[in-house]
């Protein structure tokens, strides 16, 4: 009785439970806030305590119809009902098939166009340049200062932050190429990026020999940065005049 009390009580107190985390999961996987929750809805958390929090971070921008949507929880009920996993490889299902479909027609519009699906975003960067690689024939890859692209081994080395992502993990993978990325506050204009866009293909790789950009049109960890419509079409418009294209 006592044993299961002493349980109850370690599962309700936020410092018991870290001290827990701090000796069976690793550092390398950091936790922001001295807080562990026990449930959510919407826009709000509860920690294990019963203290009630608004969420301003939901899962870093990914729940975008805050926790539990009932539209999501019954989406995802019915399907665990239904088939809890096949591995598409083996044999296909329906959801995939529409999911790409809706996705095709919202990316593409009327051009031909298809989508493949993967379990992280590292995942799908990783792919995305192993796609343009073997598309092109070309090794070249060029990513942005502050750019964020996932923790696997190739994602930190198309990431353009040296702390905390790319520490004692080195060396990194050969053929990725840097740009800076627009930002105001540090004095870096768009036209001093398309600048270097041209000193980059004069002194470093041709254009001919690279197979992909990697650009985020917001950057989130490299600070919230919005790289522009108009930016984005100036970047598209100089790689046009280059045999990149
Ligand atoms: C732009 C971008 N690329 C890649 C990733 C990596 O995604 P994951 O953590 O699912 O591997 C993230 C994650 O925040 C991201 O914001």
């Amino acid at each position: 009785m006592q044993n299961v009390m002493a349980e109850q009580q370690a599962y309700s107190d936020n410092s018991l439970l870290l001290d827990a985390r701090e000796q069976n999961v690793p550092r390398g996987v950091v936790t922001a806030h001295p807080l562990v929750i026990e449930r959510a809805k919407g826009s709000e958390v509860w920690d294990v305590e019963g203290n009630r929090y608004l969420d301003f971070v939901g899962g870093i921008g990914v729940l975008n119809v805050g926790h539990n949507h009932p539209t999501v929880v019954n989406a995802v009920t019915r399907q665990l009902g239904m088939v809890s996993h096949a591995c598409f490889q083996v044999v296909a299902y329906p959801g995939y098939i529409t999911l790409a479909q809706r996705l095709n027609k919202l990316v593409g519009g009327d051009d031909a166009c298809k989508s493949v699906f993967f379990t992280s975003g590292a995942e799908a960067v990783e792919n995305a340049v192993k796609i343009a690689r073997a598309h092109t024939q070309r090794p070249g890859i060029i990513a942005f200062e502050g750019a964020f692209h996932g923790r696997t081994l190739l994602g930190v080395t198309l990431t353009g932050m040296s702390a905390p992502y790319k520490q004692n993990f080195g060396p990194f993978h050969g053929d990725i190429y840097r740009l800076p990325f627009p930002n105001p506050l540090h004095g870096i204009s768009e036209v001093d990026c398309l600048k270097a866009l041209d000193q980059l293909f004069a002194v470093q790789i041709l254009p001919e020999r690279v197979a992909a950009i990697l650009i985020e049109p917001v950057q989130g960890d490299g600070g919230f940065l919005p790289a522009g419509p108009a930016f984005m079409q100036a970047l598209i418009a100089s790689l046009r005049s280059t045999a990149f294209c």
